[in-house]
């Protein structure tokens, strides 16, 4: 069940009236102790909600739990629909079609995309990209780098990939060899291995619903730093 924040609202303000009411019977409202049991009693419910929010939210960005794909999505299709009653842009997670060839468990596919993250962290890239909009703008947003059609229209014929991730990962190699704008990504040296997972982390990135951000990603194509 989903309650929107007017409805917390209003019942966690009827909820303080009716409790302080019933726990100060007998004393007027001008009273002192009217108003210290309207104290302690709103700022308990407000932290009670809080609470319930803080758990809610972790609940939901937990990978496989609503918002957050699971670790496996690397094996399927990632699309981008319209949404037309948010008006953004939804992920939606289509047929298996395996990453590089392979199916991954989630064990496998967790241990992956893990080393992902720390390669990723071990080279700064967010000293000039952003994901999730933290980082540096000098360079594109990777979110959802994965979506880009810059990949299937520009880069695959280039470096001659059949694949979006054979694709990345040939470009992500030597960055320079090949450059789009007119700022350069410089080679940060990332193995083979390395690679691999860093696609698979974007890949992974790409699909969680960000509730459309970047904004007007389908529309413009690469983000920023161009
Ligand atoms: C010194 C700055 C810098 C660092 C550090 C850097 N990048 Fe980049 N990156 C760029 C620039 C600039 C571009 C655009 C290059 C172009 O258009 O040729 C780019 C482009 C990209 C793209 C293509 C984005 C798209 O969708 O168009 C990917 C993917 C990417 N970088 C991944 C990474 C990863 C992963 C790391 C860390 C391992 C990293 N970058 C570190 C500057 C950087």
């Amino acid at each position: 069940m989903e309650y929107s924040w007017i409805e917390i609202t209003v019942a966690a303000l009827f909820l303080t009236a009716a409790i302080t009411l019933w726990i100060s019977r007998g004393s007027g409202w001008l009273s002192w102790r009217f108003w210290r049991n309207a104290m302690v009693v709103s700022s308990l419910v407000m932290s009670g909600i809080l609470l319930w929010l803080t758990v809610d939210t972790v609940n939901k960005v937990r990978p496989g739990a609503g918002r957050v794909p699971p670790w496996t999505v690397i094996n399927h299709e990632i699309g981008l629909q319209w949404d037309p009653e948010r008006r953004w842009e939804v992920p939606v997670i289509g047929k298996e079609t395996g990453f590089f060839g392979k199916v991954y468990s989630p064990q496998e596919a967790y241990a992956l995309i893990n080393k992902g993250k720390l390669t990723i962290q071990s080279r700064n890239c967010m000293e000039c990209h952003t994901l999730l909009g933290n980082g540096a703008y000098f360079a594109p947003d990777l979110t959802r780098s994965w979506l880009d059609p810059w990949w299937k229209e520009r880069i695959m014929p280039i470096v001659g990939a059949k694949t979006r991730e054979a694709a990345m990962k040939a470009w992500l190699i030597n960055p320079p060899q090949y450059p789009q704008g007119k700022r350069i990504m410089p080679n940060l040296g990332l193995t083979d291995e390395e690679l691999t997972a860093v696609v698979a982390f974007l890949k992974w990135m790409s699909a969680i619903n960000t509730n459309g951000f970047p904004p007007y990603f389908g529309q413009k194509g690469r983000t920023g730093g161009r």
